[in-house]
This record gives C-alpha cells, structure tokens and sequence, in this order.
C-alpha cells in the first residue's frame, strides 16, 4: 500500500492562510514537495514562527515584517494566493519568481484585484511584481478564465475589503479555498466572501491527504503494465480533484475506492487499481480544468490506448510551469507516439509500442514523471533530463517507482 505525499493544493493554502490568524496551526502531511516549503520559507520571512519536522508542520505568530522581498521559487500557487492576500495588508511587498514563474501570466490575478484598489505594479505582466498594501473594496467580478488562484487570490483579498466581493467561474475550478473558507456558491454559480469577518485557524489544523495529482502517475502505470495492481492509501477524493478517475472508469478502468472518510473538510479514500483495458480518452471543456493537471500522464495512457484519444480546450496548459501542451507533443513524438496538434489541443493516436527516447522535460516535474511513466511501457531506455525537478511536486518519486516497478530506473548522476 503506497501513500502519496501531502495533496500540494491543500498544503499551501492551509499555511498561506495562517496569515489570516495569529493561532498556532500544526499540520500534519504537509506537502514534501518544494513548493510547499517555498510557502513556508514566504510565511518565515513575512516574520511567522515556523518549525518543521519532517512533514509536520507548525506555524505562529504574527506577520510583521511590513517590507519584504519574497521568493515564490517554482510556485505559482504561492504567488497568486500571496498577492490576494497581502494586497490588503498594511506594508510593501515584492514577489519573485524562478524564470518559469517569471514567464507566467500575472494579469489575471492583479487585474481584478485592481478594481478593488489593490496597487500592485507587475513586470511587463509578469512577475517581479510590487504591491502596496491598500484599502480595498468589494467587487463583482466574473473571470474569463477557470482558475482556482485566481479565484483563491479574489475571495482573499474580499476578506479584506469593505462590502462584499462576488466571484463567478466560466467552469468549476478545484475548490480547496471555498472549503476552507466556508463559502458555497448560490444557484447562479455566485460565490460571495465577506469583508472583516474572523477567520478559524481551527479549519487549517490536521492532516493534509494524499495527493490525487501525484497519484494519477501509478494509476495510469498500473494501467499500462500487464496484469498490474496497486493500492493507494489516504487520497485526496474532492469531486473536482478526482474527475480524472471518474474519467478513466467510464473508459472501462479498474479503480475501486475503499474506506471513505472526512479529512479537515475534505473526503479521503483507498484507491485499489487493477489494471484493464480502456477506450480512448476525450478531454473538452466541460472537464478540461479539472483534470488539466493530470494531462501529461493522461497523455501518456492515451498513446498505449488504441483508437484517438481527444484533449480540446486545454490551452491552460500553455501556461503552466513549462508550455506542455508543446512538450507533451514534442516527447510522445520522440517516442514514436501518432500526435496531431492544434493551438488550444491535441490527438493522440495511440495503441502501437513506444521506443525509448531522451525527454525533454525542461524543469517541469509533471512532464518528468508523465514521461518516466511513458518508460516502463516503451521498448528500450528513455532518459529523463532534468529528473531532479520531481522535486517541486514528489521528491519521493523516482524511490516509489523503484518500489513499485524494481529494476526500472536508474539514476545517473
Ligand atoms: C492550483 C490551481 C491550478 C493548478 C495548479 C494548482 C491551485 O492552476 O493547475 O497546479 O492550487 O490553486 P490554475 O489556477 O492556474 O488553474
């Protein structure tokens, strides 16, 4: 029974949101990646107490330090829920960024948090990007784009402002920040956050559960190696995280949830897989921002699938850590994979064998483990470059395969 690392989303908001409190919250599974220690190390130097050991983590105090330059590394999340939050804030601030996150579009997030007066100056559209904290005042806003960060960042921010602020989606984005903020939508898709209302640090404390996007790699492996079977303990089973499954069962997979229970306001489960033989996969729309995380792996699976696998709307991808809609058509190509591609999408006319090839990864820790995964059913050796970029995600990554497929990876210093 293998257990995923702390699910990314959850870990980061339940620190970045200690901002919202001077309570001490310890988590428990907080997310082993490097992005989560980026929001950690942010928290630090913004002056809150943290201790961490191992994956268990403990936050206090008071954020103080009202002029502060901080490093979001790889992390968009903590960028873009960092801006929502501090735009409010009494002090000067200035978010940075590695040169992925350098290239990816802050718009969106400074954009409506400028109708509510938030002074944020950014770089060409992009970080670094400087913020003064200002008084705010509530908006109605209905984005053009599903996002939960940019979400996250709005209803952030309206907790600062006076009135009230609406936020409206074109398609459900993952909802980790309206759990915890205890915010539903009404019937016409509205979500509202009030300003000035106490926000409970007893909703940021517990255990954080696995990972479903890390978990989606050894799903889509068990599909593809013969007569394979997995098990999966503590998974993350948010409706709008889990859509990827849902998706793989209606193509005929094997996936029993077992033992479903709450965690922190979230539902939790064991995943039991066993491998099986599917029908393509068809991505639109409607369910494209739901598993648009777990592209690259499903890409993958798709090219050991036989018949045309359709991924349409996913121009997000475009601007994720690296451009991987491209990636994913440059390496499945280099492995032999039938690709055909369009701005916003692409095919994949899958069902032949794939050849070992050298990835081109680019950073990217989900187009490493996608492509890891794309290995163990390719003919020969593929070479990962940059394999070390796991880290940002699932440092335990390359240890995991080496468990669950022994002999099949190899390190090369
Ligand atoms: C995330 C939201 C998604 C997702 C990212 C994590 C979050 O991004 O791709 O990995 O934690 O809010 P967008 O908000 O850009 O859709």
């Amino acid at each position: 029974m293998l257990s995923l690392p702390g699910d990314k989303s959850i870990s980061h908001r339940r620190a970045l949101f200690t901002l919202l409190t001077d309570e001490e919250v310890r988590i428990a599974n907080y997310g082993s990646g490097d992005d989560c220690a980026t929001s950690l190390t942010c928290l630090s130097e913004m002056g809150k107490r943290v201790k961490r050991n191992g994956n268990e983590v403990l936050i206090g105090g008071t954020a103080d330090n009202k002029r502060v330059r901080l490093d979001c590394g790889n992390s968009g999340t903590t960028a873009r829920l960092l801006m929502g939050l501090l735009a409010g804030c009494d002090g000067k601030f200035e978010l940075v960024g590695d040169e992925s996150l350098s290239r990816r579009p802050m718009n969106r997030v400074a954009e409506p948090l400028r109708r509510m007066g938030a002074q944020i100056e950014l770089t060409d559209g992009h970080l670094p990007a400087r913020i003064t904290g200002a008084d705010l005042t509530g908006i109605r806003y209905e984005a053009p784009v599903a996002s939960a960060q940019v979400k996250s960042a709005v209803l952030l921010a309206g907790l600062r402002a006076t009135g009230e602020t609406y936020y409206r989606e074109p398609a459900p984005s993952r909802d980790h920040t309206e759990r915890l903020l205890e915010i539903a939508p009404d019937p016409e898709g509205w979500l509202c956050a009030h300003g000035g209302v106490a926000f409970p640090a007893a909703r940021l404390r517990g255990e954080v559960p696995g990972d479903p996007s890390s978990a989606a790699f050894w799903i889509c492996a068990a599909n593809l190696i013969p007569d394979s079977k997995i098990r999966l303990h503590g998974v993350l089973a948010n409706r709008g995280r889990n859509q990827y499954v849902s998706m793989l069962r209606v193509c005929g997979a094997g996936i029993t949830a077992t033992a479903p229970r709450k965690q922190g306001g979230e539902d939790v489960c064991d995943l039991h897989v066993q491998q099986a033989t599917l029908t393509p996969l068809g991505i639109e729309n409607a369910n494209a921002s739901q598993v648009i995380d777990e592209i690259p792996v499903l890409s993958v699976l798709a090219a050991t699938l036989a018949g045309r696998s359709e991924f349409h709307d996913v121009g997000e991808l475009r601007v994720k850590e690296s451009d991987r809609l491209a990636l994913i058509v440059e390496n499945l190509r280099a492995m032999g994979a039938d690709v055909r591609d369009w701005s916003d999408g692409f095919a994949v006319i899958g069902g032949g064998r794939l050849h070992g090839a050298r990835i081109r990864a680019a950073g990217d820790h989900r187009i490493a483990m996608a492509f890891a995964v794309a290995g163990l059913w390719a003919t020969g050796e593929t070479i990962i470059d940059d394999a070390h970029c796991v880290s940002v995600s699932y440092p335990e990554f390359w240890e995991h395969m080496r468990a669950l497929v022994p002999g099949s990876v190899r390190i090369n210093e």
